[in-house]
């Protein structure tokens, strides 16, 4: 069996972005693979060094989301970054095999400095010494469990690219221990906002989360964007630059091409169209809030998956820091 590392970060609930263009995959992987998924708040902590509380609370509400989508944790060993003291090892041995301007040159890391430029202004300028690193980290979360197969958004790609890096200068300098890990897209690596934003994202106020209540989901969908030249209910219009048409197609509406073909020829209100996309996210939701809810009435269990996950994840991340110290010559008493 293939091992698949993934992580994410800590910083809120889930929402359909992360659903369909990542997260939904992981539930059919872990079938297949031997899964590793990481909890990564120290990552998280790279920008949220001064508010701990928000990624400590954050910790336990997507392990509960991760749960209750279908992750079995019978099948995937969902672990805390934190808690694995051997990824912050790794992190300082492979920080000597990057150059500082190879991270700046990332274009993952690029872009974020950028929108933080646009956010704190003055502030933002003040890029520090982890949040350049944490691509170095990442590949440290990589290589640590022998993670052969890395299930992300295409947002991560340079970061996976950087890992390769990474893993073949760590051979090519120490002797082969290391794998080069690949990228496992998936069918929707992105996905739109409510408000037509080519990204669903936390930052831009557009998500709907899979622990929203069925009155938030209700609210949301009824202020979707749609097709603007469409004012009277039997104008015809485009579904292809309407949301509720891309949120029909994305949740897999049996229905989709009468949906479509009505839409084009003014025989659907967009009203109406909406209260049946709010009918199969709510058919969608149920089970998943259901799950919800019972972890949240039993935090006891959901510690203990993290516990027994972490326990089984830091026994393979030992194995590896074995044989970096070993390929390094730094096994000094052995
Ligand atoms: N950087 C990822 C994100 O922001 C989260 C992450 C941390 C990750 N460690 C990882 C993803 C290792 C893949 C592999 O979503």
């Amino acid at each position: 069996m293939k091992t698949i590392l993934t992580g994410i970060r800590p910083t809120g609930h889930l929402h359909l972005g992360h659903y369909f263009g990542a997260v939904g995959n992981w539930v059919k992987l872990q079938t297949d693979y031997e899964t590793y998924i990481e909890i990564a708040d120290v990552q998280a902590l790279t920008d949220n060094f001064d508010n701990p509380d928000k990624v400590v609370k954050s910790v336990k509400n997507l392990t509960i989301d991760l749960l209750s989508i279908g992750i079995d944790p019978n099948k995937a060993n969902i672990f805390i970054q934190s808690l694995i003291p051997e990824i912050a090892e790794l992190t300082v041995f492979y920080s000597n095999l990057v150059t500082i301007s190879r991270l700046e040159r990332n274009p993952t890391v690029k872009t974020e400095i950028k929108s933080k430029k646009e956010l704190f202004g003055e502030k933002g300028e003040s890029i520090t010494y982890g949040f350049l690193g944490y691509p170095v980290s990442q590949a440290a979360d990589i290589t640590a469990f022998k993670g052969e197969v890395v299930p992300v958004g295409d947002d991560q790609l340079p970061l996976l690219e950087q890992c390769r890096e990474i893993v073949r200068k760590f051979n090519s300098i120490y002797g082969k221990t290391l794998l080069e890990p690949e990228a496992y897209l998936s069918k929707f690596p992105r996905i739109k906002g409510i408000d037509g934003n080519e990204k669903m994202g936390k930052s831009l106020g557009n998500a709907i989360y899979l622990a929203d209540d069925d009155e938030e989901v209700r609210k949301k969908i009824m202020s979707m964007v749609t097709d603007p030249n469409k004012i009277k209910i039997d104008d015809p219009a485009n579904p292809d630059i309407c949301m509720t048409y891309y949120y029909h197609k994305l949740i897999g509406n049996e229905n989709l091409k009468t949906v479509c073909e009505e839409c084009k020829l003014g025989k659907r209100g967009c009203v109406a169209c909406k209260k049946e996309l709010l009918n199969k996210m709510l058919e969608f939701l149920k089970p998943i809030h259901e799950k919800q809810r019972y972890y949240n009435e039993h935090p006891e269990k959901v510690d203990e998956i993290l516990k027994e996950g972490t326990k089984k994840a830091r026994e393979k991340a030992k194995e590896t820091m074995k044989d970096v110290k070993k390929a390094m010559r730094i096994n000094y008493f052995e």
